[in-house]
């Protein structure tokens, strides 16, 4: 199963999805079930490792973020099963794409799978303190954990 996370810059928010969801899949024993990656609207970051404030809020989790920025591309629709964005932006922004591209992968925001998925926005913690990037792990992490019950192979 192969998931790709998206946000704006592909700095902040998609990254520690990214290393959340990969970190919880290697504590469940479940890597080799998933490929997941990240990718940004935008182009500002490209080749860019992780904003310092996510790297700091990962580090203090127990993981590492070595993902350098990258752009959506065409191929994302057909490569990845499923496509998640941060925000209605990222998703009006993906969605638009996909119907100029061909197009396999379902598009959702990450935080349909959050138990407690508030107003389902994973919020844009670029201009705020170090308090918003605890915030999104938080929800990256809730969210990721029901991801990764819900598409983990049953025995
Ligand atoms: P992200 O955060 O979308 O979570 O990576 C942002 C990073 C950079 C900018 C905006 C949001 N920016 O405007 O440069």
């Amino acid at each position: 199963m192969k998931l790709l996370f998206v946000c704006l810059g592909n700095i902040c928010r998609s990254p520690l999805a990214e290393g959340v969801f990969n970190h919880l899949a290697a504590l469940a024993g479940r890597s080799g079930e998933f490929v997941a990656d990240s990718a940004g609207t935008g182009a500002w970051h490209l080749g860019e490792a992780a904003d310092p404030r996510s790297r700091k809020v990962a580090q203090d989790h127990g993981f590492r973020l070595t993902h350098r920025a990258r752009q959506v591309r065409p191929s994302d629709f057909t490569d990845f099963d499923l496509i998640l964005a941060m925000d209605n932006d990222n998703l009006a922004h993906l969605q638009n794409l996909a119907s100029r591209y061909p197009a396999t992968a379902e598009i959702r925001l990450l935080r349909d799978f959050d138990p407690d998925p508030g107003d389902r926005q994973v919020p844009d913690p670029y201009y705020g303190g170090p308090e918003g990037f605890e915030n999104v792990l938080e929800m990256c992490r809730r969210s990721c954990s029901v991801l990764l019950e819900t598409f983990s192979k049953k025995p």
